[in-house]
């Protein structure tokens, strides 16, 4: 039943999205700095140990349509990457990108997993698609394994407590309460803990991990107070804010960015 919601929500999206990187997130601005803060890390995890990108192994947990790979494909050229998908139609979407030495496998990321090897291993808003937190853990199980010492897991994954700071700030605007889709299962703090006990000590990233936070609060709440919900304010407006604030104010962004190595 809770993988049915999975399966129809992602086989609706293929269809109507097919490659475009909007399939898993349509706001833009999100979507890039993702995308930035992905590849920045990358390239910092892999040189702070002496990785060149040749002989480095990356690892997309739920790579979706394959847009992410795409994109690491740019910048790691020669990298083994590696993608596993659990959606047919999607799998099937990221294979007709064909990208040389790109691999995507069709699984499960809550089974043990034989993918081999990897120095760097990101999910981007997939475990929230575990809706039980025994799945999630077991994801971060086999994230642990499939990790090297000193390698590192980017996790770009929605938080329960910066939800209910965005939701407060919401409600004390009289907006409506922005719900967690019946497709995720927001993390809470309290899984860092549960992350150490397996191995992954969290560490500092190249973003602070409330990157998104200004963006969550000027979409989500501000534009509301002087435009229409359904007007939202054009790209140009999100990028003048882009430049003229401070990306990280307060902890109004679910979605975070985190970096966790392998002890
Ligand atoms: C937010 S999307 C990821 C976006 C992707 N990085 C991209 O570039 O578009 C989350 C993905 O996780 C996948 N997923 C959900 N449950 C999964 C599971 N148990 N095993 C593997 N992938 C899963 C979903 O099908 C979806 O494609």
């Amino acid at each position: 039943m809770k993988d049915q919601i999975i399966l129809n929500h992602y086989k609706n999206l293929a269809k109507n999205w097919g490659l475009q990187g909007q399939m898993s997130m349509q706001d833009k601005v999100i979507r890039q700095r993702e995308s930035d803060f992905i590849i920045a890390q990358t390239q910092h995890s892999l040189r702070s140990r002496g990785i060149s990108p040749e002989k480095a192994r990356i690892l997309d947990l739920g790579c979706g349509n394959g847009h992410l790979l795409s994109v690491l494909w740019e910048s790691f050229a020669g990298s083994t990457l590696v993608g596993l998908e659990f959606v047919p139609e999607l799998v099937e979407l990221a294979r007709t990108r064909n990208l040389p030495g790109v691999t995507i496998h069709h699984g499960d990321m809550r089974e043990e997993l034989a993918l081999g090897e990897f120095d760097v291993i990101i999910t981007e808003r997939s475990v929230i698609n575990l809706l039980e937190w025994t799945w999630q853990e077991a994801a971060f199980q086999n994230i642990t394994r499939m990790l090297t010492v000193g390698g590192h897991y980017i996790m770009v994954e929605s938080f329960y407590e910066s939800w209910m700071e965005l939701k407060a700030a919401r409600l004390e605007n009289k907006l409506s309460e922005v719900p967690i889709s019946s497709h995720n299962r927001y993390l809470k703090e309290a899984c860092v803990d549960a992350l150490l006990k397996l191995g992954l000590c969290e560490v500092s990233a190249v973003e602070p991990q409330n990157a998104l936070s200004s963006h969550f609060f000027l979409s989500r709440v501000f534009q509301h107070l002087f435009t229409n919900e359904n007007t939202p304010a054009s790209e140009r407006v999100w990028e003048f804010f882009a430049q003229a604030l401070p990306k990280n104010i307060g902890n109004y962004s679910p979605i975070q960015f985190r970096v966790f190595e392998k002890q």
